[in-house]
């Protein structure tokens, strides 16, 4: 752990807040357990160190906010995890010693995590959060998680020629490939802070590197790589 981190958050109040996050994420698993946590935390206290954030607010909110996450999957997204996962946060805060304030900014950014309908991230953490979530979902890690996510739903390896627009998501045509042309291709350009910006725009030209390569590898010849090279 970095020096001021450690002087905003106690080890004993992260190991708290860690247990309690694995508990919640350990039941959804896959590409959404308590890993994916975990490097949402890293990223969001990486990027929250570098623009001067409150590390404070952010450790707890990064590591907080899925924890709605099963709800939402047993509700097949009636309720919206964000929203539900900020409620779930405020006695759990409240239990911590976390004052009204300091409550208020931390369920503020798990509200706002996923920036939908009305829930825009307002403060600075609540920005880096967001970009720390999203940041998770593409470049290396994203290709990872998006192959992870279309085992679980029993999707086949790679299927090119469907159109994308029109296959239904959580299908068995729902690969890794339809997920990076439907969404992972777009986030490095929803990137809230300039630090997020410019990770998501390494991560997203890797992924297109990889995504044309496997293109090459089933759709072109065997022998096409060899070729270019002679
Ligand atoms: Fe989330
Ligand atoms: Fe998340």
């Amino acid at each position: 752990m970095k020096k001021n981190e450690e002087a905003a958050v106690s080890p004993e109040l992260l190991a708290a807040l860690r247990q309690i996050s694995t508990q919640h994420c350990l039941e959804e698993g896959g590409s959404h357990g308590p890993d994916h946590t975990e490097r949402v935390f890293q990223n969001a206290m990486a990027i929250g160190r570098k623009l001067g954030a409150r590390l404070d607010i952010l450790a707890p909110a990064a590591l907080l906010h899925d924890i709605g996450r099963s709800e939402e999957s047993r509700s097949k997204g009636g309720v919206c995890h964000a929203d539900l996962g900020a409620g779930m946060a405020e006695p759990i805060l409240r239990a911590l010693g976390y004052s009204a304030e300091d409550q208020a900014a931390i369920c503020h950014c798990i509200r706002a995590h996923r920036f939908r309908g009305s829930s825009e991230p307002e403060s600075l953490e609540a920005r880096i959060l967001f970009d720390a979530d999203k940041l998770d979902s593409i470049g290396a890690i994203g290709i990872g998680r998006a192959f992870l996510f279309a085992g679980q739903i029993g999707a086949r390896l790679h299927n090119a020629e469907v159109d994308h627009e029109t296959t239904q998501a959580y299908s068995g045509e729902d690969t890794a490939y339809r997920e990076f042309q439907v969404k992972m291709s777009k986030v490095h350009r929803e990137m809230l802070t300039s630090v997020g910006r410019k990770i998501a725009r390494r991560r997203h030209d890797f992924m297109e590197i990889f995504f044309a390569e496997l293109n090459l590898e089933i759709y072109g010849s065997v022998l096409q790589a060899e070729d270019t090279q002679s």
